[in-house]
């Protein structure tokens, strides 16, 4: 649980990369630490978020799951084609500016299940990214990478725990493209 009192998890929605993707993210990682520096995100934490959702009540866990469960979708194709370094957060990611429309069609409708539960979602756009490096040194354009493309099969809920190395992400629920 993510409060002292284990009333509510912090939970987000995500795309999870399977280690043959996860290899190539971590091959760009290396190349980037060395124009920026900072701290390498753990290999099993790289994801990319689809919608994070925040505090949400344990005792309404099941419900979301239930909800989310409802939405169909198709594999989901997206090509990770600039690095880039945003100075506001020191954070050095791989974004993707070539998404099929399933994606923001998937993250619409998982919003719209937060929404109807009560709850509460990110207002900023969706901007598809995997972060690879934080507390960078920004400063120099990043260089350009070879795109990585994805295609997802599934999509998963995970809760985080912040801890002192950082945070651990736990799979809660996963579902299948059709
Ligand atoms: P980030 O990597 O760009 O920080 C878990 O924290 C995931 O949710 C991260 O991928 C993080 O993105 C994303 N996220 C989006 N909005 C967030 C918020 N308001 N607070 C924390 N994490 C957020």
């Amino acid at each position: 649980m993510s409060d002292p009192a284990g009333l509510t998890a912090r939970i987000f929605f995500a795309l999870w990369p399977d280690a043959a993707l996860r290899a190539r993210l971590l091959e760009a990682q290396g190349r980037l630490h060395d124009n920026f520096g900072g701290r390498r995100m753990r290999p099993d934490t790289l994801h990319l978020t689809l919608l994070f959702v925040g505090a949400w009540p344990c005792e309404g866990l099941d419900e979301l799951v239930q909800r989310a469960g409802e939405i169909r979708f198709p594999p989901l194709g997206l090509s990770l084609n600039r690095a880039e370094c945003w100075s506001h957060n020191r954070i050095v990611s791989l974004v993707a500016t070539d998404t099929d429309p399933a994606i923001a069609g998937l993250v619409g409708e998982l919003k719209s299940r937060v929404h109807a539960l009560g709850g509460v979602c990110e207002r900023r756009p969706f901007t598809p990214h995997v972060t690879l490096l934080r507390h960078a040194q920004c400063g120099e354009p990043a260089p350009a990478i070879v795109p990585i493309h994805w295609t997802a099969q599934e999509f998963v809920l995970v809760e985080s725990r912040l801890s002192s190395r950082g945070p651990d992400y736990r799979t809660l629920a996963r579902w299948s493209a059709e």
